[in-house]
């Protein structure tokens, strides 16, 4: 399977800046090596945009960050997934801890919206993490268990595999500039790899695992060397053409 390199914009980006920050990533990664896939999830309003200045690039593609289980509604400040679609989104996130923690979405939402864009027709990277106070207190595999088992609850197990992703995101190391070390990360990849056997038997092999959280150029090449880490998602370092084409190439 691909390494996915997948840049989380978040509340960042105008039009023109997605369009030229996705262009000059673009050109420094023009000769971007086999087995690596790129993925620019920007904000709804800079999707169109990113989606044109990637001119078709082979193994780019465009992701949205959020969206609300159900094809259409009353539901103020949503959109569906056939709407991502439409704007040219193959990708999108759940579960995202910003979601979690400062939104307030739930284990229960995030099942459904899970296997709701999946069914739509995207492919999904389902989020998951612990906060620093689980981790002091020995509950590391208990959250993730209880966030995978709930986040992948009504997913089909015929599922192509292919078009799930989990990412292990570290509450405490997202935009902190703590990064979980190699042993924690092979530590929580286990794990999750580990129930995603459970879940959809030998087929959980090809469920991407990526590590998110203070991803920065000069850690990228060690962590995308770990045993089960299929690619990374990055915040803050991936607002930058330079900081995450150095990402992408290391
Ligand atoms: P960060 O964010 O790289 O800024 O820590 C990661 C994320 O929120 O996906």
């Amino acid at each position: 399977m691909n390494k996915l390199f997948a840049a989380n914009w978040k509340m960042h980006k105008t039009q023109a800046e997605a369009g030229e920050t996705t262009a000059e990533l673009a050109r420094r990664c023009a000769d971007l090596p086999d087995g690596r896939e790129v993925l620019l999830i920007p904000p709804f309003t800079a999707l169109s945009v990113t989606g044109a200045a990637l001119c078709g690039r082979d193994w780019f593609s465009v992701g949205g960050q959020n969206f609300y289980p159900a094809d259409h509604g009353a539901f103020t400040g949503e959109v569906s997934p056939a709407m991502l679609l439409d704007c040219g989104a193959t990708f999108a996130l759940t579960g995202h801890s910003e979601r979690r923690h400062i939104l307030g979405e739930n284990d229960a939402l995030v099942g459904k919206k899970t296997a709701f864009g999946l069914a739509a027709g995207l492919k999904i990277i389902l989020c998951v993490g612990e906060m620093i106070e689980e981790r002091k207190a020995g509950k590391l595999e208990e959250v993730l268990t209880r966030q995978i088992a709930a986040g992948l609850a009504d997913v089909p197990k015929d599922t192509d595999p292919e078009r799930i992703s989990v990412a292990y995101e570290p509450v405490w190391a997202i935009g902190t500039g703590l990064v979980a070390g190699p042993k924690e990360i092979l530590e929580a990849h286990a794990l999750v790899r580990a129930q995603l056997l459970k879940i959809f038997g030998a087929n959980g092999r090809q469920v991407r695992i990526l590590y998110g959280g203070s991803v920065k150029p000069d850690n990228a090449a060690e962590i995308i060397a770990l045993d089960n880490v299929d690619g990374v998602l990055v915040g803050g370092a991936s607002l930058k053409a330079e900081d995450f084409s150095r990402i992408v190439l290391a």
